[in-house]
């Protein structure tokens, strides 16, 4: 990127554009509501030029917060028809205003709060701001222990693939195949803006839209979904991005006179670190996760093994080797990595969504994660990888690996997010 102060101003304007009043859509049309992870990453993106609008997103973001302490993976601040499934198909406008899906999302709130107050230039605004989201953060933490891990195993449970974040994964496939397709009739919107070869197949929809179903069913009851949904996984991914920001939430607590809480953190991030570590799959060299109903490990090779880093999971020496070894494999093995499933994998398309692309903010976690481990190449690698792609690309949702093509939403929120605080930073130009 030749011109890095334009790249970044046009980032701005990609933010400036979609910002709907505190909130940022992740693209106008495709996605046009609030979405949880992608909002956790855009707030590092606004911190870059806006201080007091970072915060806000993450404030507008808990205005979804159930009684719970579940922090949904959708809010529904204003009607929209371009998107299915909205406010109406999840059933949950009577029990919350705004309305929001019932289900969640990779939690990446409390370390990008850490971050952006360790970045911030208004010290006595970020305090404030820290000292307001601190509660909300911990009821939706304990929830995730609480509702999704009953039985106290440290690894909490996924109930739809929406909730991975990872929609389409390969390595959903075979749980995913345990649920029933729905027999209603419905119309995607997806499609309308990408092309269907880049999305989840129908086959995929239809059981999605059975989860969903089966949640509003069960009026939400927590205790009966975990015992009766179909689809139980204890997914790496979101795990150790759980177990990074109670990690990073016992520290803001510590941080803000709160011992006794920064206490219950550290407890539950212990619990969760061990339990990780037994992820490690020797028959595929990655890190898995588990269909907690069947007790089988998933063993697609996916990206999410490369997180491991980011989630500070205690292993060996030697898993440490093997696991470097491997993401220096995956970077040769394709013009522009780092693609979401191993290129060898019957399962890798290099087009289809999460079955092969390459995610920028992906890329930043498993950087991240890797730089402070002390493994100074391939992060650089990610980077420069991720610059080249979204330079020829634009502010895309996703990379085909091997041609380098833009595929997904454009004018992408979390794209331009790391393209602000990771790709074309300041320090750099
Ligand atoms: C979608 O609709 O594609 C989202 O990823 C689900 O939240």
């Amino acid at each position: 990127m030749a011109d890095a102060a334009g790249w970044r101003e046009r980032a701005r304007r990609v933010l400036a554009q979609n910002d709907r009043g505190g909130y940022t859509v992740p693209s106008p049309g495709l996605y046009p509501f609030q979405w949880n992870w992608d909002s956790a990453v855009v707030a590092l993106g606004w911190m870059t030029f806006d201080e007091s609008r970072a915060w806000r997103e993450l404030d507008r973001l808990f205005e979804g917060q159930w009684d719970s302490g579940l922090l949904p993976h959708i809010v529904f601040h204003v009607p929209a028809d371009t998107y299915f499934p909205g406010p109406g198909e999840w059933g949950t406008a009577d029990r919350h205003h705004p309305p929001t899906s019932s289900i969640s999302q990779p939690p990446l709130a409390a370390t990008m709060v850490r971050m952006m107050s360790e970045r911030a230039a208004d010290p006595d605004l970020a305090k404030r701001a820290v000292a307001q989201l601190l509660p909300k953060l911990l009821a939706w933490h304990r929830w995730w222990f609480r509702d999704r891990d009953p039985e106290g195993t440290g690894l909490v449970a996924t109930f739809h693939p929406w909730e991975s974040g990872l929609d389409n994964s390969p390595a959903w496939d075979e749980p995913l195949a345990a649920v029933p397709p729905t027999s209603r009739a419905y119309a995607r919107r997806d499609t309308g803006f990408v092309d269907a070869a880049r999305r989840p197949r129908q086959a995929d929809y239809d059981r999605y839209v059975y989860l969903m179903d089966f949640f509003r069913q069960t009026k939400f009851d927590p205790a009966r979904i975990y015992a009766e949904c179909p689809y139980r996984v204890a997914d790496f991914g979101l795990n150790t991005i759980l177990l990074r920001a109670t990690d990073d939430l016992a520290e803001l607590c510590h941080r803000h006179d709160e011992p006794g809480a920064a206490e219950e953190m550290g407890a539950a991030a212990d619990r969760s670190r061990r339990a990780l570590a037994g992820l490690w799959s020797e028959k595929s060299g990655v890190y898995v996760s588990r269909d907690t109903r069947t007790g089988r490990l998933l063993e697609a090779r996916t990206h999410s093994t490369f997180l491991a880093w980011y989630g500070r999971v205690a292993h060996s020496v030697e898993v440490d080797r093997r696991l470097l070894a491997g993401c220096n494999d995956w970077l040769a093995r394709v013009p522009q990595g780092l693609p979401s499933t191993h290129p060898d994998a019957p399962e890798f398309e290099p087009q289809r969504y999460w079955r092969g692309p390459v995610w920028p903010h992906m890329n930043w976690l498993i950087a991240q994660g890797l730089a402070e481990a002390g493994h100074a190449a391939p992060p650089t690698a990610l980077r420069h990888s991720t610059r080249s792609l979204i330079a020829r690309g634009g502010f895309r949702e996703y990379f085909n690996p091997l041609t380098g093509e833009g595929y997904g939403g454009s004018d992408f929120s979390w794209t331009a997010a790391v393209t602000l605080f990771w790709c074309v930073p300041e320090t750099i130009s």
